[in-house]
């Protein structure tokens, strides 16, 4: 119909969800979704780079390693752009180029909203939106430098769109700048190639969750407002995952793909 766009050419193969050849950045891969993300992409044929904070990523390192993939940890503050940045340049630097970007690291403290101190707000902005914000820039430049299409996936949650009495107000908040700045990211950045999605989990068995879980009130009132009644695992983000870095999506770009076994189908 005209409009200038330039269509990827998809073969209906097994191999559409294949990722042989690519590189892939996940942040906060030491446990968790992130862990379970990096070890999916390389499943899938990936080599992984992990920005994260803690020393337990050597862990997934040598698991993604054992698969016959190349994968380092580059010890990174997302919440610090000179380090986002520096950590971006030395995945250039050591493996060539990047093609996907899971900006998965996030964390979130519980306080009545009425008691959140701006030290709290600007922590948890700092990481998971800001940091997101600006890892994402990071990895843009590359691609648009190096003249190729890339992916970024977004790891945002139920929370960025609806609310709850739980105490985690600037989570939410943070949560749902990630959708709205997925939607913009993926209008500008459409014209080089890059596609910008967001995966939005439900309640997954992480340490992030252990607090919820250790309540059997809360975590009883929580699984009832999944449709299926239950927490997911971090293995079941991964097929979202690797739908949104491969060849099986190249017609989605700014979509809030919810893995939330219905919790947002009430
Ligand atoms: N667990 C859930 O129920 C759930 C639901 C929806 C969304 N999410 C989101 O999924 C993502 C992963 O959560 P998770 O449950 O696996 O949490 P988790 O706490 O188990 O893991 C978080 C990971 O991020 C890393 N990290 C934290 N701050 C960092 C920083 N400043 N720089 C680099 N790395 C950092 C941690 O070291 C860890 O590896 C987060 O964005 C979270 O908001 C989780």
């Amino acid at each position: 119909m005209g409009g200038g766009g330039v269509s990827v050419p998809v073969r209906i193969t097994r191999d559409l969800f294949g990722l042989d050849g690519k590189v892939a950045i996940v942040t906060g891969g030491s446990r968790g979704i992130g862990k379970a993300a990096a070890k999916g992409l390389a499943v899938f044929g990936a080599d992984v780079a992990i920005l994260g904070r803690s020393p337990k990523t050597e862990e997934t390192v040598s698991e993604i390693q054992a698969l016959g993939r190349r994968a380092i940890f580059i010890p990174t503050d997302v919440g610090d752009v000179d380090q986002a940045r520096s950590g971006v340049e030395r995945v250039v630097r050591e493996f060539g180029t990047v093609d996907i970007l899971v900006n998965n690291a996030g964390i979130a403290s519980v306080a009545p909203a009425e008691e959140v101190t701006p030290e709290e707000w600007d922590s948890i902005m700092a990481v998971n939106l800001r940091g997101m914000f600006f890892m994402a820039q990071a990895v843009a430049k590359v691609l648009i430098s190096q003249r190729k299409p890339g992916r970024i996936i977004n790891i945002g949650s139920i929370y960025g769109i609806v609310g709850s009495e739980i105490g985690a107000s600037i989570y939410h908040a943070t949560k749902g700048g990630i959708v709205n700045l997925t939607r913009a990211l993926a209008c500008e950045w459409a014209r080089y190639g890059i596609l910008v999605n967001c995966i939005g989990p439900g309640f997954i068995v992480t340490d992030m969750t252990q607090g919820v879980r250790e309540d059997p009130g809360l975590k009883r009132a929580i699984e009832n407002r999944h449709a299926l009644k239950r927490f997911g695992t971090p293995e079941e983000i991964v097929g979202a995952v690797v739908f949104l870095a491969s060849d099986a999506s190249t017609f989605v770009t700014g979509e809030n793909l919810f893995v939330d076994g219905g919790y947002t189908a009430w």
